[in-house]
């Protein structure tokens, strides 16, 4: 149960983890030792195996999410590329401000972040900018927990033959994504979000043949997608010193996803996480941001209460004394916090949240209404 000195994480990252895959950083491991690459191997056949698996490879990074998108974005875009980035927060813009720094030519479909991907206006760009080589799409924007219409930006995608490279760090391993069915280049994500991994590790998961053909594009040595996969490819090994504890941590994850019944599995708890968290705070006068309808179960963002005597850092305070962490907002326009769904927690411990929330009210003097 929850306590000031542990608290459990109830953010985007990163995440409570549970005791067992926190023991397998227990050991050292040689990172040119067989036993190592062994397990490396399997992690990352693993890893292919969560988005259908044939034709796809997984290429791990070192260093949190945004090295494996920073990474994808620089080894997939050539300099001669142009890329549309679909930007509903902050995690879009990021891949826009990356893009340019890799000197690429960047065209952006900008949206307010409580609304989807425009799919119509998405396939108007495609139609009147040939020179867009590829999309870049974040799954899950964790700015505010919208999910964007992947499949359908897709397939528009796909019909103007560009390729789609997407951001899936909060949506990975816990909302479906087949390779078979959804055509998309490459996928980045990261250890230590919906596989409930331990932070340290990012991969990209993209198709063999497109992978092959963007050697060389690469603007920074380490961030080399096609490099990296060729030395492991070829032995076994790393290019540089790996993350090995994180390694052995994401297998015990992976293996612990397996059991919870894969990708559909890890959903259901999600869900129920998050209705648990959702109907609890209205009950309690808060407000969403977003209609359920284009809420993921992620993280939820709510709307500062406009009660002037609410003041996010007392009550934030009074919260972590009762051992939950929660997320001040990230929104530009609203004023917000967000409280998340994701990580080794479960109706429990989200119940016990919901009333660790009625008791800092309470402590703060506060009882907000619930009139609709
Ligand atoms: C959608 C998305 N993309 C990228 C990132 C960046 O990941 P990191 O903070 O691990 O670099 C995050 C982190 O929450 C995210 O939610």
């Amino acid at each position: 149960m929850p306590c000031a000195d542990e608290p459990l994480l109830l953010t985007p990252g990163p995440l409570t983890t549970a005791r067992r895959v926190k023991e397998r950083m227990l050991r050292d491991w040689g990172s040119r030792d067989e036993a190592f690459v062994r397990l490396n191997r399997e992690v990352l056949d693993r890893l292919t195996a969560l988005v259908g698996g044939s034709g796809m490879v997984t290429v791990p990074m070192q260093g949190s999410g945004s090295f494996a998108v920073e990474a994808m974005l620089g080894s997939f875009v050539p300099p001669s590329g142009r890329l549309l980035v679909c930007v509903n927060g902050a995690y879009g813009q990021r891949m826009a401000e990356m893009a340019r720094r890799h000197g690429r030519q960047v065209a952006v479909l900008v949206q307010p972040e409580d609304q989807p991907t425009d799919v119509a206006a998405l396939d108007r760009m495609l139609e009147t900018d040939p020179a867009i080589s590829h999309v870049a799409v974040v799954h899950c924007e964790t700015t505010s927990g919208i999910l964007n219409p992947l499949p359908d930006v897709a397939a528009t995608a796909a019909r103007h033959r560009r390729s789609l490279l997407v951001d899936a760090m909060s949506a990975f391993g816990a909302l479906p994504l087949d390779a078979g069915t959804v055509p998309f280049t490459a996928v980045a994500a990261s250890a230590n979000k919906c596989l409930e991994g331990v932070p340290g590790l990012g991969f990209v998961i993209a198709r063999r043949e497109a992978l092959a053909a963007c050697t060389g594009h690469a603007p920074a040595l380490c961030l080399d997608l096609p490099a990296q996969h060729l030395a492991m490819e070829q032995t076994g090994q790393w290019r540089f010193t790996p993350p090995t504890h994180v390694i052995a941590a994401l297998h015990q994850a992976l293996l612990d996803h397996e059991a919870e019944g894969g990708q559909p599995g890890r959903l259901r708890r999600y869900r129920e996480n998050c209705r648990i968290l959702v109907d609890g705070m209205r009950a309690l006068g808060f407000q969403t941001l977003l209609p359920d309808a284009l809420q993921a179960p992620i993280i939820v963002t709510f709307r500062l209460p406009a009660d002037p005597a609410f003041d996010f850092g007392r009550f934030y305070d009074a919260l972590r004394r009762r051992g939950f962490a929660i997320y001040p907002g990230k929104l530009t326009a609203a004023p917000s916090f967000r409280i998340g769904c994701i990580g080794a927690l479960g109706p429990t411990e989200m119940r016990a949240a919901v009333q660790a929330v009625a008791d800092a009210l309470d402590e703060l003097g506060l009882r907000l209404s619930t009139a609709a």
